[in-house]
């Protein structure tokens, strides 16, 4: 096992230290392959880094289990803490401003994780704190997800240029950051959603301008022609956090873009089911297929853990 402070990570994660990490395009090809190697070392327990002292603040105000807990234990793993905070147990929900929150919480930790709804919010803190910002999850993207999910791809495939990953459902922030890190790694992905509920067009357009348009990026509103010889088949809820009272609303209109046993017939022979979770079964995804052979989602939840640590080091600077 390589135990060591000392030894360097490679150049392209040694670049990313004291760097925010707020959207996919954050990182490059380079950086976003040697995390995911590096993940993949810390599963296996072939490397250790210590970041001794370091502190994570955690701002999450939004629900999770995954991100925060995922966190929370990477830091352990690393010999670093977190402390947890939110809008209620500081003067956040009083009215400071993030200005002024930022400026205060970087004197005393090393990076924030922060899960808000609005991505300008995470613009303004990483403006102001003098340390690493990382979105844990806001309306327009989720990072930290993708990397866990190209890690999922990358085990079982073994190689990720020129596979496809089709995503089926809600065109929001988990697909926003599937798009942009497949473009730069060489994914293609094809995205079904019904109509209206498509990815930003502006993301999309800035995901096929990081590519060099080498790899394709289809947006439709036919999950049965999308789905034909993916290798990776994805889904996400049709209701994400805030969009709570639109719920009668969206699961009529969303009928039809369920992931079941009928959908991955049509897929690869070889194809995997994947789902950042927490799922509604019977919603977006059946039951079945979740528990079928074809899933490799509690992998990709464990995932989550290795890059999100392979993150940490990286930004943290465990050299
Ligand atoms: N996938 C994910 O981010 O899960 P949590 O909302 O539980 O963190
Ligand atoms: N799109 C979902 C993802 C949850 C991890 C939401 O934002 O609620």
């Amino acid at each position: 096992m390589d135990i060591s402070s000392t030894r360097s990570l490679s150049r392209d994660l040694a670049d990313l230290t004291g760097k925010d990490f707020i959207s996919s395009s954050d990182l490059n090809a380079n950086q976003i392959n040697s995390l995911i190697e590096l993940a993949i070392k810390f599963k296996k327990e072939e490397r250790r880094i210590d970041l001794a002292n370091r502190v994570l603040g955690l701002i999450f105000s939004k629900a999770s289990t995954r991100t925060r807990v995922s966190f929370q234990v990477a830091m352990t793993r690393l010999g670093a803490q977190t402390i947890d905070l939110s809008n209620q147990s500081t003067q956040l929900g009083r009215g400071e401003t993030i200005k002024d929150t930022a400026r205060v919480l970087s004197r005393y930790c090393d990076a924030l994780a922060i899960r808000t709804h609005n991505n300008e919010e995470l613009i303004e803190y990483a403006k102001w704190s003098t340390k690493p910002v990382i979105n844990a999850l806001t309306d327009l993207e989720h990072p930290c997800q993708a990397l866990a999910d190209f890690m999922t791809m990358q085990e079982v495939f073994g190689d990720l240029q020129g596979l496809t990953l089709t995503y089926v459902g809600d065109g929001n922030n988990v697909v926003h950051s599937l798009i942009i890190m497949g473009a730069l790694i060489g994914v293609n992905i094809r995205v079904a959603c019904p109509k209206g509920f498509e990815p930003l067009p502006s993301v999309v357009e800035k995901a096929r301008s990081l590519s060099g348009f080498k790899s394709n990026i289809d947006i439709s509103n036919n999950p049965l022609e999308a789905v034909k010889d993916s290798h990776a088949i994805y889904t996400d809820v049709w209701v994400s956090m805030g969009q709570e009272e639109q719920k009668q609303e969206r699961l009529k209109l969303f009928k039809g873009f369920s992931l079941d046993s009928d959908l991955i017939k049509l897929a690869d022979d070889k194809a995997i089911v994947l789902h950042c979770l927490p799922a509604h079964r019977g919603e977006e995804i059946s039951d079945e297929l979740m528990e079928s052979k074809f899933s490799r989602i509690f992998d990709q939840a464990e995932n989550r853990l290795h890059t999100q640590q392979a993150l940490l080091a990286a930004l943290l600077g465990g050299l």
